[in-house]
C-alpha cells in the first residue's frame, strides 16, 4: 500500500534563541526535527489525484504589473503518480469577475508533496475594483482529467477602510516575500555614549538612557559606567550636541547594503529616547535632528542615496510608538514606557525633555503625524516597536489606499498595535515553517543593535554565520534584518563592512536559491545540516557545513531517477554532480573534493524541472 505523509504545520510557535557569537551554535538547537504531525493515510487513488487544500484571492497584485492580482492555490497530491513536465499541468481561474492573464503551472510534484501556485488576474470588463462574486479554479493537464474547485473571491484590489479586521486583510506584498535580506540600522544619539554591558549581564546599547536611570542595583550597571565616565551633572541630553553625523556618507552605505546582496533596509527614524531622525512639523515636537544638531534630516539625506544610487533597493523605516520620557505619555504610558519627564538618578533632579512641544494627545497629534510623515517620505515599511495606543488602523488603511494609486505596495510589521503584516522575532529565529510571514532580526553585535564600544571585535557576526541563518530562516518563510550599528559620526565599523561584504559575494553567487523562491512544507529541514528552498521551476538543497564526499538527503525531495543535479554558485557553479537514489528512497550525491573546494560557508544544489524524461 502507498502512503502518504499529511503535512498539518505545527502551529505552536517553535521559537529558537540564536546563540551569538561565533560559529559552534547552529541556528536550529534545540529545534525540533519534525515540525508536523505526521500522519499515513492510505493514497487515495492511481494514478495522478490533486486535492485542492485552498484557493483564494489576495489583496496583493505581481510587482511591475498594471494590477495583474494574484490568485492563489494549494494543491496536494494525493495519488500515487507524480506530475511531471511535460504533462504541461495549468492552473487557471474561470469567473464572470476576472479574467485569467498569468496562468499558474506545476512542473513537478511528488506524491504526498504540495504545491502553492500563484495565478495572475484581472477584473473583467465593468467589474468594480474590490467586488466579490465567485470564482473556480481549474486543473488541466495532458493526461489528467480537469478538476475544479469553487470558492468565493475578491475581484481586484480592495480599498481598505480604518478598521481592525480591513487592515488585517492586508498581507505582505511580494517584493517583500521575494526579498529575504534587509539591513537594519539603529543610528541615533545613544550611539554617543555606544556602549552595554556584555558577557553575561549584556545589554543593549541603545536602551543606554532607561537602563542608566534603573539606578545602582540592576546587573547591566549603565549607572555606573554612566557616572564614571561622565559624572553626575552629565545628562542624556547633554549627547544631543556630540551627535555629529560628520563622518556620514550615505551613499557609502547603500553601495555597502548592496554588496552585502540584501535588498531593502529598514532605518531606525525615532528610538525610545525619542529623538527623531527626520523632519517633523514644529507643533508636533522639535527634538528631531533638524531642530537640533546635527541640524540635519538624515534621514532624507539617506533615503535621497538609496534613490539614486541604489534605486533597487527597498527603503523602510523602523519607529518606536512610545517615548519612554515624553512627557506628554505620563497618562499613556506602561512597563518600560512609562512616559513623563526623566530624573538625572544621581541627583534626582528633574530632567527637561529637549526640544519638548507640548501635544494634547500624544496619539493623533504626535504618533499619526510622524507615522504620516514618513509615508509622505517614501517609507515602504513601517517597522514599528512596542505598540500601545495607536491610531495605526486610520494611518495603515489611508496609507495602503494612496501607496496603491501610485502602483506601490507597503506594509507594516505587527508592533505597532494590530497585527499587521509579519511577525518579527528578535535574536531569535523559528525551528519551523511559520506560514504567516515572518522576519528574524538581530544585530551584527552578539546582543546590541545599537554601536556597543564594549564588543570585542572577534565577536561580530560572521560571513559563515550570516549566510547559514539567512539560509535557515528563508527555508521557513522568513526574512533575516541583520542589523548594523554605527558611530556617532556615521561610520559604519570595519568588521561590519567585512563580514556583510564577504557574506554578501556568497549571497550573489547564489542568488537563485535565495530570492524569490518559497519554503517546503513537507521538511523545511532535516537535522542541523540540510535546508531545501523552492521555485515553480527547481528544487534547492543547501548544506549549512561543508558536505563530505557523499552527501545524503532522507527527505522525499522532488527527484527523479535521470535527473542532472547541479552546483549552483561558487567557482563551479552549473557542474553536474553525480547522483542516485539508494534503496531506502535517500537521494545521494557525491560530492567531489572540487566541488566541495570551489565553495565556502554553504554548498548548494539544484534539481531543475525542466531537463526531465
Ligand atoms: C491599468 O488598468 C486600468 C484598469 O484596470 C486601466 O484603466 C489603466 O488605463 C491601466 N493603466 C495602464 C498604464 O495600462
Ligand atoms: C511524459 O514523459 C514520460 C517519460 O518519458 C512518458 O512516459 C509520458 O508518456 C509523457 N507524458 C506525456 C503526457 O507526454
Ligand atoms: C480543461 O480546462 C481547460 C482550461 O480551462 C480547458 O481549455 C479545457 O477545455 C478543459 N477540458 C475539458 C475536457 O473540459
Ligand atoms: C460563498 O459565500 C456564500 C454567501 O456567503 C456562501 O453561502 C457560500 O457557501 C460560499 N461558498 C464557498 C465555496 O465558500
Ligand atoms: C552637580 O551639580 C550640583 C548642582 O549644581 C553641584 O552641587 C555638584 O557639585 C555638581 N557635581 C559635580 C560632580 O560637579
Ligand atoms: C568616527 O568616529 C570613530 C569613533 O570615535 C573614529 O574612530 C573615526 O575615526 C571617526 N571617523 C571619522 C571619519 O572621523
Ligand atoms: C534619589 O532618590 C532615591 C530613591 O528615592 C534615593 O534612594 C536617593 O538617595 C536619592 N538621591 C539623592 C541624591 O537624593
Ligand atoms: C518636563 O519637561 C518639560 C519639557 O522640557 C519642561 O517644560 C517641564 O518643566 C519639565 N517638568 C518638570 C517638573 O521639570
Ligand atoms: C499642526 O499644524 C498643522 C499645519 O499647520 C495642522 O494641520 C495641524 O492641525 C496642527 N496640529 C495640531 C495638533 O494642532
Ligand atoms: C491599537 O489601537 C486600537 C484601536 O484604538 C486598540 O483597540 C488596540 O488595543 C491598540 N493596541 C494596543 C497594543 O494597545
Ligand atoms: C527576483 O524577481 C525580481 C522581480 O521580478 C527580479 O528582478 C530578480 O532578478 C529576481 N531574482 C532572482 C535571483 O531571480
Ligand atoms: C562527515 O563524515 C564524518 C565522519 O564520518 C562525520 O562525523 C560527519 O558528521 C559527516 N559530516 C556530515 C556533514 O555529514
Amino acid at each position: 500500500m502507498i502512503f502518504r505523509v499529511a503535512a498539518w504545520l505545527d502551529s505552536t510557535k517553535d521559537l529558537t534563541s540564536l546563540q551569538l557569537p561565533g560559529t559552534t551554535a547552529n541556528p536550529s538547537i534545540g529545534s525540533r526535527l519534525h515540525v508536523f504531525a505526521v500522519s499515513l493515510l492510505p493514497a487515495n487513488g492511481l494514478g495522478v489525484s490533486l486535492d485542492v487544500q485552498l484557493a483564494r484571492s489576495t489583496n496583493s497584485w505581481f510587482e511591475g504589473t498594471n494590477k495583474t492580482q494574484i490568485y492563489e492555490a494549494t494543491i496536494n497530491s494525493v495519488g500515487t503518480d507524480w506530475i511531471v513536465a511535460n504533462q504541461s499541468v495549468t492552473l487557471t481561474i474561470e469567473s464572470d469577475g476576472v479574467n485569467t492573464v498569468q496562468p499558474g503551472y506545476i512542473k513537478r510534484l511528488r506524491p504526498g508533496d504540495q504545491a502553492r501556485v500563484q495565478i495572475g488576474v484581472v477584473n473583467a470588463d465593468g467589474v468594480a475594483q474590490g467586488s466579490t462574486g465567485t470564482a473556480t479554479l481549474v486543473i488541466s493537464g495532458d493526461g489528467l482529467p480537469n478538476s475544479t474547485y469553487g470558492f468565493n473571491a475578491t475581484f481586484g484590489i480592495p480599498t481598505y477602510e480604518a478598521t481592525y479586521e480591513s487592515i488585517y486583510a492586508h498581507e505582505s506584498p511580494p517584493w517583500y516575500q521575494n526579498a529575504k535580506y534587509g539591513i537594519f540600522i539603529h543610528w541615533g544619539v545613544y550611539a554617543v555614549p555606544g556602549w552595554g554591558n556584555t558577557g553575561s549581564n549584556e545589554s543593549y546599547a541603545e536602551w543606554y538612557w532607561w537602563d542608566m536611570n534603573e539606578g545602582p542595583s540592576t546587573s547591566v550597571e549603565t549607572y555606573q559606567y554612566n557616572l564614571a565616565t561622565y559624572g553626575e551633572n552629565h545628562t542624556y541630553d547633554d549627547f544631543i550636541a556630540n551627535f555629529s553625523a560628520s563622518a556620514f556618507d550615505p551613499k557609502e552605505w547603500v553601495d555597502l547594503f548592496d554588496d552585502a546582496g540584501a535588498k531593502y533596509f529598514v532605518q531606525v527614524s525615532k528610538h525610545h529616547d525619542g529623538y527623531a531622525i527626520f523632519d517633523l512639523p514644529s507643533n508636533v515636537t522639535q527634538r528631531t535632528s533638524v531642530a537640533l544638531p546635527p541640524y540635519r534630516n538624515l534621514l532624507q539625506e539617506l533615503f535621497d542615496a538609496a534613490a539614486q544610487y541604489q534605486p533597487q533597493l527597498h527603503r523602510a523605516t523602523y519607529y518606536s510608538l512610545p517615548e519612554w520620557f515624553h512627557p506628554d505619555y505620563a497618562s499613556l504610558g506602561f512597563a518600560s514606557w512609562p512616559g513623563g519627564n526623566a530624573t538625572n538618578p544621581y541627583t534626582n533632579v528633574t530632567l527637561p525633555y529637549t526640544g519638548y512641544v507640548h501635544v494634547d494627545d500624544y496619539v493623533s497629534d504626535l504618533i499619526l503625524p510622524e507615522m504620516q510623515a514618513l509615508a509622505t517620505m517614501g517609507t515602504e515599511i513601517l517597522w514599528c516597536d512596542i505598540g500601545g495606543p495607536n491610531m495605526t488602523a486610520e494611518f495603515a488603511s489611508a496609507w495602503f489606499n494612496s501607496a496603491a494609486q501610485q502602483g506601490k505596495q507597503v506594509l507594516i510589521n505587527n508592533r505597532c498595535g494590530t497585527p499587521g503584516d509579519f511577525d518579527t522575532p528578535e535574536y531569535a529565529t523559528y525551528g519551523s515553517v511559520q506560514t504567516r510571514k515572518w522576519e528574524s532580526n538581530m544585530g551584527m553585535d552578539p546582543f546590541s543593535y545599537g554601536y556597543n564600544r564594549a564588543t570585542p571585535e572577534d565577536e561580530y557576526i560572521l560571513p559563515e554565520r550570516i549566510v547559514t541563518v539567512l539560509m535557515d530562516i528563508i527555508s521557513k518563510n522568513g526574512n533575516f534584518l541583520l542589523d548594523v550599528g554605527p558611530q556617532e559620526n556615521g561610520t559604519i565599523i570595519a568588521i561590519e563592512q567585512q563580514n556583510l561584504r564577504a557574506a554578501g559575494v556568497w549571497i550573489k553567487s547564489h542568488s537563485e536559491a535565495i530570492f524569490n523562491t518559497t519554503y517546503w512544507t513537507v521538511t523545511p529541514e532535516e537535522g542541523d545540516y540540510v535546508r531545501f528552498t523552492q521555485t515553480p521551476d527547481a528544487f534547492y538543497i543547501t548544506a549549512l557545513s561543508a558536505p563530505n564526499s557523499t552527501l545524503t538527503v532522507n527527505s522525499p525531495v522532488p527527484y527523479i531517477s535521470g535527473d542532472q543535479v547541479t552546483v549552483v554558485g561558487g567557482n563551479l557553479s552549473g557542474t553536474v554532480v553525480p547522483s542516485q537514489l539508494l534503496a531506502n528512497g535517500s537521494l545521494q550525491l557525491n560530492v567531489s573534493d572540487a566541488v566541495k573546494n570551489a565553495d565556502e560557508y554553504a554548498w548548494v544544489f539544484k534539481i531543475a524541472y525542466d531537463s526531465e524524461m
